[in-house]
């Protein structure tokens, strides 16, 4: 049964911009076949812990002495990789916060992202790879080329590099810029740009959701 693992981190419950869009996402990829099924985590509401020990971020084989994680610790960690490893294909709710991703998204992040488990190291591990992750980064500014903040953006180039690179996943990135126009006065000018962002981003999400 094609499973798809839904991922959301913002903090904001009710009038989330991400939210929104991975569940425009999970919808639409849902109705495209009657027998395929979602596997939710909410990492705001349930966050999982920072990781607790170094030694987590390498298989058992390849720690030293002082590292001995928790074992269940280290069963968190199973479970979170094989959730990844049974999907089908991951979408990824990534709001900015302070020119990063959320601190509950990097805890899960630090998690799966395992030295000779998930990443090759002295093998070329990576269980993941091929599986298809849209990442859908909403922010309160703009970071395009030609934005006075270009170059800003640390949200989604180290989930592009952990999961892409690192993982070997197919990562594809959707935004949605501006989102603080109708709060933040000063933004104003920029309403037609961020209504047409939440536009572009909405189809984006449909177009991918179909054909993923
Ligand atoms: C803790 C926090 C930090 C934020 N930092 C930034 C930032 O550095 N740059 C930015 O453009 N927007 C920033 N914002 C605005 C959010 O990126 C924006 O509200 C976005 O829509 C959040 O995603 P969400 O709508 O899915 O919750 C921040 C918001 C919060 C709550």
């Amino acid at each position: 049964m094609p499973t798809l693992l839904h991922i959301d981190s913002s903090a904001n419950p009710k009038t989330s911009v991400s939210r929104e869009l991975t569940r425009l996402f999970a919808t639409t990829w849902l109705a495209v076949g009657e027998d395929r099924t979602v596997t939710y985590r909410d990492l705001h509401a349930d966050p999982v812990p920072h990781i607790s020990d170094a030694g987590l971020h390498y298989a058992p084989r390849l720690r030293v002495d002082v590292e001995a994680p928790d074992p269940a610790a280290e069963a968190l960690q199973a479970e979170l990789i094989a959730e990844v490893a049974a999907a089908d294909a991951v979408v990824i709710g990534a709001p900015m916060y302070n020119w990063s991703i959320p601190s509950t998204l990097k805890a899960w992040i630090d998690h799966i992202h395992v030295l000779g488990t998930t990443a090759p190291y002295d093998t070329p591990d990576q269980p993941f790879a091929g599986i298809p992750v849209v990442v859908i980064s909403s922010r309160g500014l703009t970071y395009g080329p030609g934005s006075k903040d270009e170059g800003l953006d640390h949200t989604v180039p180290p989930l592009v590099q952990v999961l892409g690179a690192a993982l070997g996943m197919k990562v594809d990135v959707v935004t949605s810029d501006l989102t603080l126009v109708g709060r933040i006065p000063a933004l104003d000018p920029f309403t037609e740009q961020s209504t047409a962002s939440a536009a572009d981003a909405r189809d984006r999400v449909v177009e991918l959701a179909r054909h993923i």
